[in-house]
């Protein structure tokens, strides 16, 4: 996970109202209105386990490439030798053991068994290697954070896709954004070439990072939408929890300059990137990680994410996955692991049921649990 900025939204940023921005416009106000109020019920399904190996972690971003559903793990914490369910008491009590940064694992048509990718050859159990690969000519080394959301396929016909993440060197903060080609090799998506002279495209000095939000390919149009957060040189909690967005044409993902950048709602989509960084040029305030969808049950698109620091699994929507994004629906309140827990990282898991009619989403119950719910929407 993005640890720096979840321990900057524990302390209760959500209960905090919207701030007052003196500008003419807030680009970020919810627009709209749901469809059937997304009246559902929920129903608790559990914690998600590996079939083939034993980890705790959190994330775990949905995305597809040629048909196939991969999900994208963050910081994934190997249990101790031997311990093979990840949910035993012995896994909580099993103390530091190994971790890598990201992993990948294959989805199941169960969305509590993930199958994991890239395994080690470590025996009685294998545990994941870590999907997005450092470079030491870059000065990254195995404790740089490579925080990831969902692969968007880039080429069905050559089993490729895309990968945002976001480089995090931890004391020293989030360097760049950066977007890297995936091919499936063998059935296991594989990081193949990572872009930019220093292993990333956006300075997060200056430029928000793009994708460490959501990141999705637009099911109904050519264009893979990438939301990220603020440049580092946005402080103060109102301005560092503004979102902003780009997107680019699929078969364009990997050429920088066709890239285009949302200038808020007045101005749309340019070439240029913004230069300024507020409630203008922002799609989103203070939302989670999340995922974006489209439900075929309401014809509209879905925002899955979750309220920061808090327990609340959120929905909004939009006609487009640029927006404008109503206002978030509850559609879930967890119980969280610890007094003073959270969750964060609302995914959807859009592909066991295309009718729409039900939705399962999973998310990550502070510190290192993944678990899923099923929403039935009326
Ligand atoms: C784990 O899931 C994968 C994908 O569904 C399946 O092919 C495999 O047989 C499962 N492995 C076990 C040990 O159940
Ligand atoms: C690592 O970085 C060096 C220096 O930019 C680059 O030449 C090389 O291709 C990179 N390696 C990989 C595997 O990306
Ligand atoms: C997609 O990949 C196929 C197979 O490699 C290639 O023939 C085709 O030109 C690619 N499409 C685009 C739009 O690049
Ligand atoms: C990122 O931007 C900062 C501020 O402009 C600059 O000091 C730094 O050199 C840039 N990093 C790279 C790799 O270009
Ligand atoms: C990248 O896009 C630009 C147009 O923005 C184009 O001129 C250039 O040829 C493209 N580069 C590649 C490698 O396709």
């Amino acid at each position: 996970m993005f640890s720096k900025f979840t321990l900057a939204l524990v302390g209760g940023v959500s209960t905090f109202a919207m701030p007052v921005i003196n500008r003419a416009v807030d680009n970020t106000q919810p627009a709209g209105s749901n469809p059937g109020s997304l009246a559902s019920g929920a129903e608790y399904l559990g914690p998600q386990k590996s079939n083939n190996s034993c980890v705790k972690r959190d994330l775990g971003f949905t995305g597809q490439i040629s048909g196939k559903w991969y999900a994208v793990f963050g910081d994934t914490n190997y249990c101790a030798p031997g311990v093979t369910d990840s949910t035993s008491m012995l896994a909580t009590a099993g103390g530091f053991y190994g971790m890598v940064r990201d992993s990948i694992s294959a989805m199941t048509d169960n969305v509590l068994e993930t199958h994991d990718l890239h395994l080690n050859s470590d025996t009685p159990v294998a545990y994941p290697l870590q999907f997005v690969p450092y470079n030491s000519s870059w000065g990254e080394d195995e404790s740089t954070g490579f925080g990831g959301t969902s692969l968007c396929e880039t080429n069905a016909t050559a089993d490729e896709g895309l990968i945002f993440y976001a480089v995090n060197e931890n004391v020293a903060g989030i360097k760049g954004a950066g977007v890297a080609k995936v091919k499936v090799v063998n059935g296991v998506p594989t990081v193949i070439q990572r872009f930019g002279d220093s292993g990333y495209w956006w300075n997060a000095s200056t430029t928000p990072r793009y994708g460490d939000v959501a990141a999705y390919r637009d099911e109904k149009s050519d264009y893979i939408y990438a939301l990220g957060g603020a440049p580092n040189s946005a402080v103060g909690y109102a301005m560092s929890d503004y979102v902003y967005q780009a997107r680019v044409k699929a078969k364009d993902a990997f050429n920088l300059s066709q890239y285009e950048y949302w200038q808020g709602r007045a101005a749309g989509w340019s070439s240029e990137l913004p230069t300024h960084f507020d409630s203008t040029t922002a799609v989103m305030w203070n939302s989670g990680q999340g995922t974006i969808m489209w439900s075929p049950h309401y014809n509209c698109y879905f925002f899955v994410h979750t309220a920061p620091g808090g327990t609340d699994i959120l929905i909004r929507t939009a006609p487009s996955p640029e927006g404008p994004w109503s206002n978030d629906v509850t559609v879930y309140t967890a119980t969280v692991k610890e007094f003073g827990g959270m969750v964060y990282a609302g995914v959807s898991h859009p592909y066991l049921d295309p009718t729409g009619k039900t939705l399962t989403i999973s998310y990550t119950n502070y510190p290192a649990d993944t678990e899923a719910i099923r929403l039935t929407f009326n």
